[in-house]
Order: structure tokens, then C-alpha cells, then sequence
């Protein structure tokens, strides 16, 4: 039942939604991998894990780069002896007018939420596949809809879309579910770099006329880990407020 006792990796969990996601499934009595290029932010989201009686360890990885997501995962293995659940939260954004893109903004966001998850995928999913048991929830947002400004990480979020679609199809039957979390604007680092007017303007367009909370994805992302929830695949839940229904 739950997360309990079970091992989850979460990208990205050094800060924001990804450190809520890693704080409650830990609350919820999963081992937790923090995984974040940034090891400062890693370090402190363990302790907060292990000071307060849950297990938690650190590592830092650059998702962009293959020999690092493997590395983590041997040493998953290595402390806890098994994956169950892998987060893919990890993201980045560099927003412009394509006019005004640099292609190292489009490789960026594109490497990063892309090609990280992809990675992180296919480095989890043979060993899912062995224990005949794996959660995979990759958080994409309800930009992937399209968003002006926003053609490098639309494409990227959308992209994570056909990932999870052809990952749910490829391990159905072997017990593992992929599906996606698509959260709106959340009080979270991405969405509070944008200049304040157009923070505003987003909450304004909702139907819910508050911001999401980090804790409103990470309740939706248990929900796919629960065993309960195991005919459940290749579905995106949007956390948004409404927003995508408009
Ligand atoms: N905040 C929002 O409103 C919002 C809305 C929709 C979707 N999202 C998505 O939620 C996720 C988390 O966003 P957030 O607001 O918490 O942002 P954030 O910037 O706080 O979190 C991103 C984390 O990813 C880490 N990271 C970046 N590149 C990495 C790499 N190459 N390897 C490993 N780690 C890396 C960063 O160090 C950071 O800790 C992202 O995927 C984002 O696209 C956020």
C-alpha cells in the first residue's frame, strides 16, 4: 500500500515542487534519492529527510549526461537494493521569441527536461521490469499545450508526452505505470522568476484564482505511486487550477 518501504528517485529535488514531491513521499515512508545538479540544495532537502526520521541520500547528477544518471542508479541499488518509483522533475527555462532564441537556449531546455527524462527512463525501466513493479511520473506542464515565448520548453514538455505515451504502451504488462503530473502555475522557483505582472495575469486567467501549491503536485504525484492506482497509465494530470479546460 502507498510508498511505504518503497525506493523513489526524484530529479530536480534539491528545490521547489521536486523537494515537496521528495519531503512527502519520505512523510509517507519511502526511501528517497534527492537528485540534483545543484548538491547544496540536495544535501539540505536529505537532512530536512533523514533529521526527521524518515532516509534520504544526496547525489548530485547532471541528467543531460548519461554516465551520471547511471551512476546514480548503481548506487540506489547500492544503498537501498531496489528502484520502485522514479520522478522525472527535473526541468529548466530560458523563455524568448524564437526570433530572439539562441540555439544553446533551445539545446538547454530541450537536454535537460527532454533528454534527462529520457535518460533517467531508460536507466530505471530494466530493472523495474525485472521486479515486475515500477512507478514512473514525469512532470511536464500545461505548457506543453503551447505558450508564446516558450517554443523551446512547449517542445520539450510536449515531447515528454510521447515519452510517457510510448513508455505506458512499451511496460503494461510487466506492472510498471508511466503517467504525468502537468502542473499550472505553482509557488515554486520557474513560476516566480516570471516578471510579477505576468504572474498576475496567469492566476487571473485561471478558474481557481490562487496559485498552486508544491504540495497540490506532490499529492497528485502520490497518487500515481499508490498501488491502488495500478490500471492507471499513459494519463496526464493536470494541476492547474482549471486552466488547460479554457
Ligand atoms: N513552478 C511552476 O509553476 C511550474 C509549472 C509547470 C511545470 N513546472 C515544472 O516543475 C518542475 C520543477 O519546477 P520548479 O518550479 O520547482 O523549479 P526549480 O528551478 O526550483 O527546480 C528545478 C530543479 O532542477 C534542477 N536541475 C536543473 N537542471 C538539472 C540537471 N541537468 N540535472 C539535475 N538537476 C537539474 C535544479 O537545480 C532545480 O533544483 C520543472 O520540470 C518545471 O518545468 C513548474
Amino acid at each position: 500500500m502507498g510508498v511505504n518501504k518503497k525506493t523513489a528517485i526524484i530529479t530536480g529535488a534539491g528545490s521547489g515542487i521536486g523537494a515537496g514531491i521528495a519531503l512527502k513521499l519520505a512523510k509517507k515512508g519511502a526511501d528517497v534519492v534527492v537528485l540534483d545538479i545543484n548538491r547544496p540544495g540536495a544535501e539540505k532537502i536529505a537532512k530536512e529527510i533523514n533529521d526527521t526520521g524518515g532516509k534520504a541520500i544526496a547525489v548530485q547528477a547532471d541528467i543531460t549526461s548519461w554516465p551520471e544518471v547511471n551512476a546514480v542508479v548503481e548506487e540506489t541499488i547500492r544503498v537501498f537494493g531496489t528502484i520502485d518509483i522514479l520522478v522525472n522533475n527535473a526541468g529548466a527555462l530560458k523563455d524568448s521569441s524564437i526570433l530572439k532564441m539562441a540555439e544553446q537556449d533551445w539545446d538547454l531546455v530541450i537536454d535537460t527536461c527532454l533528454k534527462g527524462s529520457w535518460h533517467c527512463c531508460k536507466a530505471v525501466l530494466g530493472h523495474m521490469r525485472s521486479q515486475n513493479f515500477g512507478r514512473v511520473i514525469n512532470i511536464t506542464s500545461r505548457a506543453w499545450l503551447g505558450n508564446p515565448g516558450q517554443s523551446n520548453y512547449s517542445s520539450a514538455k510536449a515531447g515528454i508526452v510521447g515519452l510517457t505515451r510510448s513508455l505506458a504502451l512499451e511496460f503494461a504488462s510487466y506492472g510498471i505505470t508511466v503517467n504525468i503530473v502537468a502542473p499550472g502555475f505553482i509557488e515554486a522557483p520557474m513560476a516566480r522568476r516570471l516578471p510579477l505582472e505576468t504572474q498576475q495575469k496567469v492566476i487571473n486567467a485561471q478558474p481557481i484564482k490562487r496559485p498552486g501549491r508544491v504540495e497540490d503536485v506532490a499529492n497528485a504525484v502520490l497518487f500515481f505511486c499508490d498501488d491502488e492506482t495500478s490500471y492507471i497509465t499513459g494519463q496526464i494530470l493536470y494541476v492547474d487550477g482549471g486552466r488547460h479546460v479554457i
